[in-house]
């Protein structure tokens, strides 16, 4: 959800308005997400680097995110929407991480929807705390497989993503879901996240469904069936 900070600074306006409005987005494009049949939302929301920024907008991005896991609650519960953090929450302040793992809990069963959202989250950290994790269970080598391994990153059970959306301009994974994208399909767009509407999001998507998914084996359906010219993955070619 890049672009909040420049979205503000264009309008001369301090930063936290473009945090403000870009918080304001988000339950818009959840909807849609839902909408279109998807089952997870993962909202990139605060990167382990971003602890470096200014203790003054760390502080206000915090606060947002507490008012905003209070207000959203209840339509969390409504919607059957699982709310779930990725990311290092030892580096958390305690009011945050205590109502963080309360959303958690509450919202555990809801079965419609999750969204994750990826906060004080680096994918380097994430893989390492992995290993870590598989240090401690000491496995035989034979044992540590791509499953294994996978079943130990913050984001255990949950698929990886189909598409990554990258707002305002820049074209960088900025350590976001390493393990987890190798496979994803990116689009990039300059237009920064408060700005950002479902009308675009259905582009995104529309440009997606558009590509062809081969996950590096040889298309089948190209060469045994015509119909199929969007590229959209059938069971025969995944
Ligand atoms: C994204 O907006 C939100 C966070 C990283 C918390 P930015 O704050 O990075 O906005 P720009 O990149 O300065 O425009
Ligand atoms: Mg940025």
């Amino acid at each position: 959800m890049d672009g909040n900070g420049r979205w503000a600074e264009m309008r001369g306006l301090p930063r936290f308005e473009g945090h403000k409005r870009g918080v304001g987005r988000v339950s818009e494009i959840v909807e849609a997400v839902k909408g279109i049949g998807g089952e997870v939302l993962s909202l990139y929301a605060f990167s382990i680097e971003n602890w470096m920024r200014p203790e003054e907008e760390v502080s206000v991005i915090m606060a947002l995110l507490e008012t905003t896991l209070k207000n959203e609650f209840m339509n969390f519960m409504k919607g059957g929407i699982r709310f779930r953090i990725i990311g290092n929450k030892e580096k958390l302040p305690d009011n945050i991480r205590s109502i963080i793992e309360l959303v958690e809990k509450e919202t555990y069963n809801n079965k419609e929807f999750v969204l994750q959202c990826a906060l004080s989250y680096g994918g380097r950290d994430e893989i390492i705390r992995a290993v870590r994790k598989a240090a401690a269970l000491n496995p035989a080598s034979e044992e540590i497989t791509e499953e294994y391994l996978a079943g130990l990153l913050d984001t255990a059970g949950i698929p990886d993503p189909d598409l990554i959306i990258r707002t305002s301009g820049e074209q960088r994974l900025s350590n976001f879901l390493l393990w987890q994208s190798a496979y994803s399909e990116f689009y990039f767009t300059n237009t920064l996240w408060p700005d950002f509407t479902k009308a675009e999001l259905m582009e995104a998507v529309h440009e997606y469904q558009m590509r062809s998914r081969r996950f590096g084996k040889v298309d089948n359906n190209k060469s045994f069936f015509a119909g199929n010219s969007f590229g959209i993955p059938s069971k025969w070619s995944e």
